[in-house]
């Protein structure tokens, strides 16, 4: 024996399986602190005189802004002198070191009743924060983070989205432009079912997995399946120095800020615009886009946070029709096309913070079931494509009159001008007008409002709701 603490640490680590992070100290060797990590967050925080050890740097950000990513089965010994990283067998190792971007005050309410508003309006600074610095003045895309040579990008054959909950359906979305831009086969599917469905998936096969926490177990697991098939791997995350980033063989970082509401807002649109940048990236590493239709679809979205600004200066009316329907049994959203996933976050949105019984559905599936829900009085969120999409927007009034038919009260999402649904619209909420692919950027906000005054009416605890947690980091 005789072993010191970190050979100690190190011993004992090979020897463990499952998730943990350890931190151990010895009454006699008191000047030493040591710690190890295996699929469970752990960061470093350096201070002037003093080091921090913590599972996020919001623990310590108020001391200290400079941080390292401790990596996977690493141990670190932390002395008066400072640190070392080995790996469990004792070699040295490297952990990363990066620095805070966001300050304390972005983690407090800054005068909202709760963090979600605060996240919800910060939706629009979001979005630009994450555009920023990505696309040079000499009309390129450029993904520092990126860490995939464009020779791997162009072997890329199909493409396969891994994510939970909000972040699976930012995937959904994320599916119609990557193909459309791309031509590039692209699956989405949910972290938890994607290793038990042997998925075929090779060394051309790119992964993304998107992440707000960079924490969720499901999607860690699912990753680490993929790089076990010899998949790339490509993170989506909004937390510098999370275990799924560590994980991955790239990372692109959305730049929302913290987000401490426990139902995802801000993050969600961010990741909607992360995969867009994704997409984009490849159409110009692989050819599919000339480089002046990427410059067009790029200042189309640098124009979507004064867009997403405009919904949040005319949402009052959709609180108000939450307080009228606080009692309301059930409420259905549908969508078409990128609006069917932006349905299906409603509904979410709905379920884990006003715990009312929700769907979102493809309106074109209402006819081959979900239409014997309908009667009278049910509310039915429709978002509406815009009236550039001929067939995708006359299907869908159809849709509003197929229901409003049957007696559902109507809350219509659509561009502004867009007279064709005024007579079926019990309630319409008026969108700006964006291109179709980038209209769940402005047809989500309202959605997250309506969820967030439902709660609200109900007198529940919007940030933290029952039973959930904003970082998932079980199987
Ligand atoms: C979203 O409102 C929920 N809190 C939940 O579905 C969340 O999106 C999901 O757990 C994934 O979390 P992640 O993005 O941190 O991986």
């Amino acid at each position: 024996m005789g072993a010191d603490l970190t050979t100690a640490m190190q011993r004992v680590c090979k020897q463990l399986d499952g998730a943990f992070t350890l931190v151990a100290v010895a009454c006699d060797d008191p000047d030493r602190v040591v710690a190890a990590r295996r699929n469970s967050p752990l960061v470093i925080g350096l201070g002037a005189d003093e080091t921090f050890l913590a599972s996020d740097v919001a623990a310590f950000i108020e001391h200290t802004r400079d941080a390292v990513e401790l990596g996977q089965d690493q141990v670190v010994t932390i002395t008066r002198s400072g640190f070392e990283v080995t790996d469990f067998a004792g070699n040295p190792a490297e952990g990363k070191r990066f620095h805070v971007d966001w300050d304390i005050a972005a983690a407090e309410k800054a005068g909202y009743d709760y963090f979600m508003l605060k996240e919800i309006a910060e939706q629009p600074k979001a979005i630009a924060d994450t555009l920023l610095g990505r696309y040079t003045a000499a009309g390129r895309l450029q993904l520092d983070e990126m860490r995939l040579s464009d020779e791997e990008l162009r072997a890329i054959d199909k493409i396969i989205i891994i994510a939970c909950g909000t972040a699976f359906h930012a995937g959904l979305v994320a599916k119609y432009a990557i193909e459309h831009w791309t031509r590039i086969p692209c699956e989405v599917e949910l972290a938890s079912e994607f290793r038990y469905r042997d998925p075929i998936v090779d060394r051309d096969t790119m992964v993304i997995a998107i992440s707000q926490s960079g924490e969720t177990m499901d999607t860690l697991m699912a990753l680490r399946h993929a790089r076990d098939q010899r998949a790339k791997v490509l993170a989506i995350s909004n937390t510098n120095g999370s275990t799924i980033p560590r994980a991955s063989d790239a990372v692109l970082y959305t730049h929302a800020g913290p987000e401490i509401a426990v139902a995802s807002t801000k993050a969600f649109l961010t990741q909607i615009v992360a995969c867009y940048l994704i997409a984009l990236y490849l159409a110009q590493v692989r050819g599919t886009m000339f480089g002046d239709e990427i410059g067009a679809i790029v200042d189309e979205l640098e124009q979507t946070p004064a867009a997403v600004a405009k919904v949040l200066a005319t949402v009052e009316p959709v609180r108000v029709v939450a307080r009228e329907l606080r009692d309301a049994p059930a409420v259905l959203f549908l969508g078409r096309h990128v609006g069917y996933p932006v349905a299906l976050e409603g509904a979410l949105k709905l379920k884990e913070l006003a715990y009312m019984h929700a769907e979102g559905f493809a309106a074109g599936e209402l006819k081959h079931g979900p239409i014997a829900l309908v009667e009278e009085g049910v509310p039915v969120f429709v978002v509406v494509p815009p009236q550039g999409r001929g067939q995708l927007h006359e299907k869908m009034v159809s849709n509003i009159q197929e229901v409003r038919a049957r007696g559902a009260r109507t809350i219509v999402l659509a561009e502004e001008g867009d007279e064709a649904v005024a007579p079926y619209a019990d309630q319409l909420v008026t969108l700006p007008s964006v291109p179709t692919l980038l209209q769940p950027l402005v047809a989500t906000v309202p959605l997250q409002v309506f969820a967030c005054e439902m709660a609200t009416a109900k007198g529940h605890d919007v940030d933290q709701p029952r039973n959930l947690a904003k970082s998932v980091t079980v199987e």
